[in-house]
């Protein structure tokens, strides 16, 4: 049985003996893995442990600033590194999901290099991967069996030459959560969906553009909110909306209309492995619906999708 404060003492116990006074740099997504492992760490040994935040550009609406501000506020040494337009000129014109999700661990990976050849003398990268991850990156065996390659797995160039460290790699993603309750972070942030790396250019069909960026990021704060104001984003495991390459014919006024489509998501799930999608109530989803085609130019029909995992899976690329 798993228990959380037995769990943070015999981990920063290791942590202190495994790290003594090297420095340590880390990399914050936003997302409650890499979270709970900065502030585990921090426990550990406080300074050197140094956090690098990468807006790359496809993070949902205000979030860079937002949780920036929220990770300073928990006294860690974060430094915040805007590399947007660095992310989106390398994903010009790029369509395939697998390619996006390559360009986008490459980019990281020298954004963060760059930023960590800037302090000196780091010996360690500490990772928030967690069990999951490490199980479906495991499992993959080949093109064929290659489902979706987790960017935020393994995958480190050698010429970092940093050794790893990973202290929620034998836990569940609500023993994470628990984990992070007994270091006493915010409930709200613990609470946060999953999200993933490759951020909203697996969820925009297709290829990226700064302008669909904005609509899709428009899209996914008008459902987000919504899930939040009618007390349902705690029920949901995992929401989000979905840009597709599509337009289709609408009416507004007199005038006809051929804009875009937005599919939305929400599941149920406990580890991101198999899912349902959520029955979410019909009242919600004509709110949201109306929402998001009066709220947000270009888009002028709303979908929900209604497949689980297997044999869908929950992100459409
Ligand atoms: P799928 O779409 O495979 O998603 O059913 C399962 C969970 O994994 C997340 N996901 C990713 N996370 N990098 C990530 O960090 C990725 O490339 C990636 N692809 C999917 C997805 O959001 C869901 O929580």
């Amino acid at each position: 049985n798993f228990t959380p404060n037995a769990f943070v003492g015999e981990m920063v116990a290791e942590l202190k003996e495994k790290l003594q006074n090297d420095k340590v740099v880390l990399g914050l997504s936003g997302g409650v893995d890499s979270t709970v492992a900065a502030v585990l760490l921090h426990q550990a040994i406080g300074k050197n442990l140094y956090c690098i935040f990468v807006n790359n550009g496809l993070l949902r609406k205000n979030e860079f600033e937002n949780v920036l501000d929220q990770y300073k506020h928990m006294g860690l040494n974060v430094k915040g590194v805007d590399a947007s337009s660095r992310f989106l000129d390398e994903l010009a014109d790029i369509s395939d999901p697998e390619t996006k999700r390559k360009i986008i661990g490459r980019v990281f990976i020298e954004v963060f290099d760059d930023e960590s050849h800037l302090l000196e003398d780091v010996k360690w990268l500490a990772q928030g991967t967690i069990y999951p991850d490490v199980i479906e990156s495991v499992s993959v065996k080949g093109p064929s069996a290659t489902i979706k390659s987790h960017h935020n797995v393994g995958g480190l160039p050698d010429y970092m030459k940093l050794k790893i460290v990973e202290p929620l790699r034998m836990l569940f993603k609500d023993e994470v959560r628990r984990v992070g309750a007994t270091l006493g972070i915010d409930a709200e942030l613990l609470g946060r969906h999953p999200f993933p790396g490759p951020g909203l250019s697996i969820r925009i069909l297709g290829d990226i553009t700064l302008e669909k960026v904005r609509i899709l990021q428009e899209v996914d704060a008008v459902f987000i909110d919504g899930l939040k104001s009618w007390g349902l984003y705690d029920k949901v495991w995992q929401a989000g909306a979905i840009l597709l390459p599509v337009n289709s014919v609408g009416v507004m006024g007199d005038e006809r209309t051929y804009e875009k489509v937005v599919a939305l998501r929400a599941v149920e799930s406990t580890d991101g492995m198999t899912a349902d999608w959520v029955h979410l109530p019909y009242d919600f989803l004509m709110k949201v619906s109306n929402d998001i085609i009066n709220k947000v130019k270009g888009v002028n029909r709303v979908v929900y999708d209604i497949s689980s995992k297997p044999p869908a899976t929950i992100e459409w690329e």
